[in-house]
Formats: structure tokens, sequence, C-alpha cells
């Protein structure tokens, strides 16, 4: 049933241009959307990679207000540092425009009336809440109240933050405008809806029974919106941000963000083609002709709008094509925890680029090798020190080294002669094939980091030849032989320069400094012929550095500081327990003592053993103090608070009498209780 189709058309999600791009950006999208045009411009085939900034919605007026700035100030600043970045990092889209652009309100405001006009949508007058003295009706987001739920009192219209349940506006109990502050009222309000209900049949169809090879996790997603049935989609919102609903009648009104942005992906390649058409052609044979394999590159978080809704749109519309595949991808965590932008819990990449500088393929490495392809995964810095220093700078590096010095070393830094094969050499070469149609069948399947391992295998397959051969053993006995294997060898090098040029192509350049060669065709890949006999190679250097422990340790320190910083903002004591009768609390005996011996129980790491003077005479108590008092003898001498009249219990062999009262922090460490003045032993805590 595959298809053969003349060109390919890859986009990759817009990011919002509310904040700058993290490593979880990265792994899900940009990652593997580069490594893949990439790979196909190698081949030589007909593509275009889509990328852009998202700049209209909800997020962008939420950050704009908060900073007292005006969206427009908030796409503009973003904007720009997540195209450069992008840039820096290597993501080689062939154009990043964004959804502000003249070019982009146009087309989507077409498209719009398009719709509009072959009586696509239903227009439907709902309620919604409209804040009477800022004007305006309110996005869910701008309205704060009372969770029904756990009684938050700042739950947003639309999810509470505090137990993470997701509202309407109407479920919150004492609503408040945020633009005001006054108390939001009822009133109608028109809106277009997409009727995604009445596409239901097709839709199942073509992905339920067309499209099984997609993977399972947007398949399966798919198919329970599906199986749940559709609902009409409002396409429009009463916000003052965003295009313009391009009626009359609709002022105030703009597209919804997610109506408008997918449209970017068309808007852009139009802009593209203008820019360039004798390269790029028409921006229609992208979006129209049927010979185009369109690809989403995406998050799981956008899956119903990349597989049903904007394909809606472009069914209803109906020109367009439809996407061919849209390769999905989970989550990617940080140190175990979940990425998230407003607690600063991320790696962002434009800092990454500075504290990194030339680095930028270990993390592509690294980000490929733990991609979120079927599950979510997590990054840890010290993952990305071993995978660079062992994988990195111990298989790939170590092999082109080994390689280029022994031939400059031997040979004057030229190609050497190739003399008759061993069968172990012609094994080796014959192996490249192999490893070839490996690296290709996953890569066509969009499994990124499979393809990455089997291209990691040319470098294991050089590796292994060196240690077999032992050239460095046969020079002193065996020019010709020595010649041989460097020749093989070296031709393995230029391998390693093609197959890691879509995922680390600053090393891939490299490497072809290195020999002195051009960025060679795909088509290359398992040839043994590429570097001629008495080839003068170039300079070469290592190809990739040992990270050092302080580095990553900064790097940990960094995120450790904001985490305290999170725990800090985020902490809120425990619920206090139930009411108990002043009688019960009378029971309790509770008194001050002065410590008189104090140490650690041998054996143990968690228990003190302190004797006090609780004044009618010595008394030993055990405690689980160890931990966050490493020098007990210190505690000699003062006072501390201790339950007098608890049943004693056996610890290790000793009799405690009572318990030591402390107090503890969230993150589990307890300070002693020490009363504000020297008291008389023994005396009673009331
Ligand atoms: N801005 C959206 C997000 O970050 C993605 C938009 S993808 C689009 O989740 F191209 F369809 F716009
Ligand atoms: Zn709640």
């Amino acid at each position: 049933m595959t298809k053969e189709f003349k060109r390919t058309l890859v986009t990759s999600a817009l990011p919002y241009a509310n904040g700058p791009i993290h490593i979880g950006h990265l792994a899900g999208v940009y990652v593997p959307a580069d490594i893949y045009a990439r790979y196909l411009r190698l081949k030589g085939e007909e593509v275009i990679f889509i990328g852009g900034s998202d700049e209209h919605g909800i997020p962008i007026t939420v950050k704009a207000r908060n900073e007292g700035v005006t969206p427009q100030d908030i796409v503009d600043k973003y904007h720009h540092l997540i195209k450069d970045s992008f840039e820096q990092f290597g993501i080689s889209f062939d154009i990043y425009s964004r959804t502000t652009s003249e070019i982009h309100k146009q087309t989507a405001s077409e498209f719009f009336l398009k719709l509009y006009e072959k009586g696509e949508f239903i227009e439907m007058e709902a309620e919604q809440y409209y804040d009477e003295e800022a004007g305006q009706f309110l996005a869910d987001r701008y309205i704060i109240g009372t969770c029904p739920i756990c009684g938050y009192e700042h739950a947003y219209g639309d999810q509470c933050e505090e137990c993470g349940t997701s509202l309407t506006p109407t479920d919150l109990i004492n609503p408040k405008s945020m633009l005001s502050g006054s108390t939001p009222v009822m009133r109608k309000t028109k809106h277009w809806y997409l009727p995604l209900n009445k596409h239901e049949e097709w839709l199942r169809k073509w992905i339920l029974e067309e499209h099984k090879e997609w993977r399972p996790n947007v398949y399966g997603q798919c198919k329970s919106w599906l199986d749940l049935g559709l609902q009409p989609r409002a396409v429009s919102r009463d916000l003052d941000w965003g295009i313009p609903v391009p009626l009359k009648g609709a002022e105030g009104k703009v597209l919804y963000v997610w109506f408008d942005a997918p449209i970017g992906y068309i808007s852009n390649t139009k802009e593209l083609c203008l820019q360039n058409p004798e390269k790029y052609g028409n921006w229609e044979k992208w979006w129209k002709d049927r010979d185009t394999r369109l690809i989403h590159f995406i998050g799981k978080d956008n899956i119903v709008f990349h597989c049903i809704i904007f394909p809606v749109m472009l069914k209803a519309e109906g020109t367009f094509i439809l996407p061919d595949n849209v390769p999905a991808n989970e989550f990617l965590n940080l140190e175990g925890e979940k990425i998230s932008t407003s607690r600063n819990w991320a790696v962002w990449l434009h800092e990454y680029l500075e504290d990194f500088p030339g680095k930028q393929d270990v993390l592509r490495y690294v980000l490929t090798a733990i991609a979120p392809e079927t599950k979510d995964n997590d990054f840890t810095w010290k993952d990305f020190q071993t995978r660079n220093n062992n994988e990195l700078v111990g298989v790939l590096g170590n092999f082109i080294n080994r390689v280029l010095i022994l031939t400059q070393k031997h040979f004057d830094n030229k190609v050497p002669p190739r003399g008759s094969l061993t069968d172990y050499d012609k094994k080796t070469l014959e192996e490249l094939a192999n490893l070839r149609k490996a690296v290709e069948k996953n890569l066509d399947n969009f499994r990124f980091r499979e393809a990455q391992q089997e291209a990691m295998n040319f470098a294991h397959l050089g590796n292994k030849y060196l240690a077999e051969t032992e050239p460095w053993k046969t020079i002193k006995t065996d020019t010709n032989r020595t010649a041989t294997i460097l020749n093989t060898a070296l031709q393995l090098v230029a391998n390693l320069s093609i197959v890691f040029e879509p995922f680390l192509p600053f090393s891939a350049e490299k490497i072809r400094r290195f020999l002195r060669i051009d960025n060679l065709s795909w088509n290359r890949l398992s040839d043994a012929d590429i570097l001629p006999v008495g080839y003068e190679l170039g300079k070469s250097k290592l190809l990739f550095e040992k990270i050092e422990d302080d580095v990553i340790e900064n790097q940990i320190q960094r995120l450790l500081v904001i985490k305290k910083a999170n725990e800090a903002k985020e902490y809120k004591a425990k619920p206090v327990k139930e009411t108990i009768p002043f009688e019960v609390f009378e029971k309790l005996d509770i008194r001050v003592g002065t410590v008189l011996e104090c140490e650690k129980l041998p054996k143990s790491d968690k228990l003190l053993r302190f004797v006090l003077d609780d004044g009618r005479g010595k008394r030993t108590i055990v405690a689980g103090l160890a931990k966050w008092y490493p020098h007990p003898e210190e505690l000699v001498g003062k006072q501390v608070c201790f339950i007098a009249n608890l049943e004693p219990r056996k610890l290790r062999g000793i009799v405690s009498e009572g318990m030591i009262l402390s107090a503890e922090n969230p993150d589990g460490s307890s300070v002693l209780i020490e009363p504000m003045k020297n008291v008389f032993p023994g005396s009673r805590v009331v």
C-alpha cells in the first residue's frame, strides 16, 4: 500500500513565541525533524523543511500581562531568540517565519472565508463570561476563582493548578476577572464552529484503516477521540490579539489560535517559494499535488490538532493534501521531573549554546539517544556526560582519531595504497551495506534513536577492525599490510562523514575537513572506494572532548538552586491533624532537659544517644537525628525539649526513655527545639 511520492514537505510544530526553546522541544520535535529533512536532502530528494513561531493565542497575552508589556513586544523578543538559537543549533529549516507576518494574515483570512463561503461552519451563540468594567469577553485563563474540588482560591477558569482538575469557567466558585478584578457576568456571544462530527466517517476510514502504520501513540489517541465522538469546535474567540475574523459584524473577534497556527505552515511555504521561486517552485505544488508527501513533526499534546482538526480544515477547503504521517513524540523529563517553563525547570537551548560552545552535536546526540519515541524519557546531566565521554569520545572520536594519526605518522598524511584484501577486510567492507540498510530502514520509519545506534555501529565496526588488525603492530614488520589496513579504515572514516551528517552535522563537517573532502551524497554510503590512493588529507584535531565532572556539577548545582527556590515558593504546611479534647493534651508530659552526653550509636548512621539531666536524675533517650547533627558532642550543655511520659522503648539494645522534640523541614531535615532562655531542667512545657 506504500505510495511513491515525488517530494516531501516536512513541518515542525510552530513553538509559541512566549518563552525560549528547551530540550523537551528539541527532543520531541526539532531534532528528529531536522535529522529527517537532512537525510532526505542528502539522498537528493526534493524536500522543504518548514518552521516558524506561533505568535497568537492566550499564552502570549498572559505573558504580556504578567510582564506589563504588549503581546507584540513578547513575540518580537522570543521570535528572534528562538530563531537564532535554532540556527546556531543547526536546525536546517528552509524557512523560519512567524504567524504575525502579513502573508500569514492574508492566507489565514482567505482560508477562513473559503470555508465560510462553502458553508463549512456553523454559527452558534453561547453564553460566556464578560468583564463589564474592562468591556471584554474573558478567556478561560482570565477568570480566577475557588476550585470546586479542592477549595484552592486561585484556580483558573480552565484548570486548578493546585489539584490539577480541568475546569470550565462556570465551575469556579466566586469567579473574578483577572483584567479588572470585578465579578464577570454571563453574556451571549456568537462564534463560528467547525462541525468535526460531520467529518467522522472519512476520518475513521482515513486514519483507522489507511494509516495503521502511524505510531501506536498517535493512532491510539486518534482512535479514542473518534470513538468518543467528535463535537463542533469553535474557530473564533473574543480577544484583541490575533487575526480578525474577516466578516462584517465580527468586530472584536479573532481566529482561534489553533485555527490560524497550522495555516502558518502554508503561509511560510508561500513566503519561502516567493523568496526563491527558482529553487522551490510554486507553493501549490507543496500543498496541492497528490505526489507531495506531508509529514508533521509534533509533540504528543498536539496530536488531535494535527491528526483531526487541521485535516478537517484541509479537507473542508477541498484542494489540499492531507498528512501522510504525524510522528509525534512523548515527553522528555529533566532529572526525573516534568519540564516546566513557568517553574524554570528546563535546560534552555540559548543557555546551553553559551555554556557549551561548539558542542551542539553532543546535545543532538544525547537527545536522539534518549528520544521519547514510545514513552516519556528522562534527561540527566550525568547521562549526558557518560554518553559524551564513552560514546562520542570513546567510540566515534577514538576510531577516527587513531586512523588519522597513524596515517599522518606512517604515510605522510596521504591515503596509503591498498594491497590484497584478507577475508576479514572484505567481510568488514561488506558489512557496510548491511549497516546502511539498517540506518535507512529506521530513518524511513521515523525510528531516530535506533537509526543513530546503527550509525554508531559504523564506528564500532571500525574500532573492532583496528583491534583485530592492529596496524600499530604490523607497521614494525609489514608496511604493505599496514597500508591496506589504513586504507580500509580511512574508507570507513569517509563513510562516517556521510552517515552522521543528518545526526551530527557539525562533526560530519569536521570529519570532511580532516579528510579534505566535500559533502557526499547519501548514495555513496557503504562505498569502499571514496578516498583515492595518494590523496592528501587535511589537518585533523580531536573530534570530541571529554566533559569533566566540574562542568556537570555546575549544571546540577544550577538545577538544585532552582529546585530549592521552587520548593520554597510552592511550600505549604501539612494539614492540621484531627482535633483532640483538652484532657488528651493534658496527658502529655513535655519537659526541658539539659544535654549531659550525646554520641552517635555505633554501627548506626541515624541514631544519637542522648543523656539528659531531667531535673530528677539522668535519662537516656535515643533519637534519629544523627544525619542532621554530625558533631553530637557540640550539643552537650544545650537544652532540648522531650516527652517525659512516653512508654520506654528498646532501640538497638538501649532503653529509650522518652522522645526528643524536633521540627521537620519539607526536605526531611530536622532541627532540635531549644527554649529561648535557659530554664531549670525538668521544667514543664505547657
Ligand atoms: N504553538 C503550539 C504549541 O507549542 C504548536 C502549534 S503547531 C501549529 O503547542 F503549527 F499547528 F501551529
Ligand atoms: Zn483544585
